[in-house]
C-alpha cells in the first residue's frame, strides 16, 4: 500500500535520503522547507512535491495543510538545525542571548511543535510521527542542546496523546552525520577526525543510516515502539 509521508526540510541532507528511503517503497513524499529553488530540485529528483513553508511560521504551517492529502500515514519532524552557527555573539549582551537561544527554540522545537499539531487530524491511525533530535540534545551544545532536549521531552506528551489510535512517536538522534548542510563552512578535517574517533565503529553516520533508523520506525515492524529516543551514532554516546 502507497502511504504519504511529509518530511520537514526535505530538500537537503537527513532530510532528502528519508524521502528517498520511502519512495524506493513507492510512497507518496511531501517535502518542506523555506528554500524553494532547493525544494524543487530535490522534489523532481525524488518524484515527489515540493511545498515552501518556514516551520516556524503558524500561519505557512497553517497553509501547508491546503496542500497535503485528507490522509497522512507518517510525519518526519525533521527541520532543524544550529542557529548559533553564524549567529551574534554577545555573551555580554542578554538581549542577544535571549535571541540566539529562542532561535534555536523556534527552529528545532517549534517546527516540530506546529506541524504536529496542524496535522494530528489527518494523521491515520496505525502512523507514525518521527522526529529527528539529536546527540546534542543528551550531550549538551548550548541552546542546540537544550532545544533538542525540549523535543524528546515533548515526545512524551505526543507518543501518549496518540497512542489510543494506535499512532506511535519516536525521536531518532543522530551522532555527527556528513552529506548534509548542518555544518555549513564550519567542519575541518581535525574536527572531522575528533568526531570520528569518538565513535565505536571509527565511521561518520550518512544520512543512510538515519533514515534507515526513520523508516523503521515507521514500519509495521516497530508498532509495538513508542515515546522512545533511538541514537543512532556509530557508539559515540551510549544508553544503557
Ligand atoms: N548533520 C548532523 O551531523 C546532525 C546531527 C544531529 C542532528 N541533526 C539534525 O538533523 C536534522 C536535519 O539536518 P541535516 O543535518 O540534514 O542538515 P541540513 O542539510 O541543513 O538540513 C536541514 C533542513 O531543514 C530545513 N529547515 C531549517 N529550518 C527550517 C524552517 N524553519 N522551516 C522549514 N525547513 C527548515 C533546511 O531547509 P531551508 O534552509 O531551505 O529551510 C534544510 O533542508 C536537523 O534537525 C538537525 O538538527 C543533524
Amino acid at each position: 500500500m502507497s502511504r504519504t509521508i511529509v518530511v520537514t526540510g526535505g530538500g537537503t541532507g537527513i532530510g532528502k535520503a528519508v524521502a528517498e528511503r520511502f519512495r524506493a517503497d513507492g510512497d507518496q513524499v511531501v517535502i518542506t522547507g523555506r528554500r524553494a529553488e532547493v525544494l524543487e530540485k530535490t522534489a523532481a529528483e525524488l518524484g515527489g512535491k515540493a511545498v515552501v513553508c518556514d516551520g516556524t511560521d503558524p500561519e505557512q504551517v497553517r497553509r501547508l495543510l491546503d496542500e497535503l492529502p485528507g490522509e497522512v500515514h507518517v510525519l518526519v519532524n525533521n527541520a532543524g538545525g544550529n542557529t548559533d552557527f553564524g549567529a551574534a555573539d554577545g555573551h555580554d549582551d542578554l538581549a542577544v542571548v535571549k535571541n540566539n537561544w529562542l532561535a534555536n527554540f523556534d527552529t528545532n522545537v517549534l517546527t516540530a511543535v506546529l506541524a504536529t499539531t496542524a496535522l494530528m487530524p489527518r494523521l491515520v491511525d496505525g502512523g507514525a510521527v518521527v522526529h529527528v533530535g539529536s546527540i546534542a540534545g543528551a550531550r549538551g551544545a548550548g541552546s542546540y542542546g537544550a532545544a533538542k532536549a525540549a523535543l524528546a521531552t515533548w515526545n512524551q506528551d505526543v507518543a501518549t496523546e496518540l497512542g489510543p489510535r494506535g499512532i506511535t512517536s519516536n525521536v531518532v538522534a543522530p551522532g555527527y552525520t556528513a552529506e548534509t548542510e548542518f555544518f555549513q563552512d564550519r567542519m575541518t578535517p581535525d574536527r572531522r577526525n575528533q568526531l570520528l574517533e569518538a565513535t565505536m565503529l571509527r565511521r561518520e553516520g550518512e544520512v543512510a543510516d538515519i533514515a534507515a533508523a526513520i523508516h523503521f520506525l515507521a514500519s509495521p515492524a516497530a508498532r509495538h515502539i513508542t515515546a522512545q529516543v533511538l541514537h543512532v551514532n556509530g557508539g559515540a554516546l551510549t544508553t544503557r
